[in-house]
């Protein structure tokens, strides 16, 4: 009676059983359904990784057929969603229209949905696999001024994704299979990561028997924030606020991070369960070399300063003695600047592909059943006193 254990922040409460995702922070291991996320990053794709983790095994080929063709079929969103676009501000944030209308989903499916039946969870999964991208280049087109582009279901995930992004109805659009590739892979290593803010917050939401739908949308405003999915936005923000790749100049900035007294951090840099590598930046930092190189920007300043900046942390006590390395987020705006995507739609583009693992884990949840999730407190407050005579 009245004892449980203090843990602000979580940093020691397992909160679920799940079989989908295991971290080794300590040695810098990452396995989606046992899988490293390295051989996953070379060999599959994010259709297939999200079958992966959705379903626990890949696919045989006739499988992964089936299921692109169901990804595939689900692409469009009701026309009657412009309506909500039209009510934002066009300059209104990515991620606040995402937040909006990715719940509004929920109004579209909801009356004949019974989460109880595997059918209705799998085909739920399928539609917000399908339609986030969707939505996501639907955010950009609205934010600056071009009609919105229909779905390609002859397209492969990432190709359709960037064709709605920069396809226009004037010119022809030709897809870069370099650029195809990376979003791809960017895709892929944010796909799933356990636990996470975000995901806990999906699956607390979805613990209440609430529209899947409406649990997404609880998700993706858990990772708006820097210290989770806003960190590659913010990312960018801080290498243009370094500037110059002068070597004083980087070593200033390193040394601002290490000040307590100044807010500023080192970003893309730590993390709550890492405390080696992050194997994601491992495999996006060749990534960002790859795909630098191939198109031609292998000078790019920004590409510069990160490196130096993350070799100057690299050999600085103050981030070995506390274990702080690159995350996936280090590298990831390099690439998506690169590929000519703004920054405000970074975070937008890290919810779609984390709408796999949040759907996942959802799944995972309601189907080995599961309590509502309700975390108590350590009361601070006042204890009973009466209420003043005021005259
Ligand atoms: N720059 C400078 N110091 C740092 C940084 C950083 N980026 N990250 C942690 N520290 C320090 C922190 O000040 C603390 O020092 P001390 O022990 O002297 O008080 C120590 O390292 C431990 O940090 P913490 O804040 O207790 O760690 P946490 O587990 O609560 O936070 C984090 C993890 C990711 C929020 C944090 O490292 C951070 O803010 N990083 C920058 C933002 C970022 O890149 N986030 C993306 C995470 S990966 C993508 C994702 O999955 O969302």
């Amino acid at each position: 009676h009245g004892y449980f254990t203090y843990d602000p922040g979580f940093v020691s409460t397992a909160s679920c059983e799940s079989e989908i995702t295991y971290i080794d922070g300590a040695n810098g291991v990452l396995l989606h359904r046992g899988f490293p996320i390295e051989q996953l990053a070379t060999h599959s794709n994010h259709t297939e990784m999200s079958y992966l983790l959705l379903n626990g095994e890949i696919p045989d080929k006739e499988a992964y057929e089936t299921f692109r063709n169901s990804v595939s079929r689900h692409t469009m969103v009701h026309e009657q969603i412009v309506n909500f676009f039209k009510g934002f501000r066009r300059d209104a944030h990515p991620m606040a229209v995402l937040c909006g209308v990715a719940g509004a989903l929920s109004a579209f499916y909801h009356d004949n949905l019974d989460i109880t039946q595997e059918h209705d969870r799998q085909v739920s999964a399928i539609r917000l696999i399908a339609k986030m991208p969707t939505l996501a280049a639907m955010c950009y087109k609205y934010n600056i001024g071009q009609p919105f582009a229909y779905p390609r279901n002859d397209l492969d995930y990432a190709e359709n994704f960037l064709y709605m992004m920069f396809s226009n109805p004037c010119e022809e659009y030709e897809i870069n299979p370099v650029a195809a590739k990376a979003m791809d892979r960017i895709f892929m290593l944010h796909a799933d990561h356990e636990q996470n803010a975000s995901t806990s917050t999906v699956r607390l939401a979805g613990s209440t028997g609430a529209n899947p739908f409406a649990c997404i949308s609880a998700g993706i405003a858990a990772l708006w924030g820097p210290a989770h999915g806003g960190a590659n936005e913010a990312v960018l923000n801080m290498l243009a606020e370094i500037g110059d790749e002068s070597e004083e100049n980087i070593q200033h900035f390193v040394d601002r991070a290490k000040d307590k007294q100044d807010a500023f951090r080192l970003m893309g840099f730590g993390h709550r369960v890492y405390r080696n590598f992050d194997p994601r930046a491992r495999v996006m930092k060749e990534t960002c070399d790859e795909v630098l190189e191939e198109l031609g920007m292998g000078d790019d300043p920004q590409l510069k300063i990160a490196k130096r900046l993350e070799q100057i942390a690299l050999e600085d006590d103050y981030f070995i003695e506390r274990k702080l390395y690159p995350n996936v987020d280090f590298y990831s705006g390099i690439i998506l600047r690169a590929l000519g995507i703004p920054k405000n739609m970074f975070t937008v583009i890290f919810a779609v592909a984390r709408t796999t693992g949040w759907i996942s884990h959802w799944n995972e949840m309601i189907t080995n059943g599961t309590r509502i999730g309700r975390p108590r407190q350590l009361y601070k407050g006042y204890t009973q006193r009466d209420y003043p005579d005021q005259q």
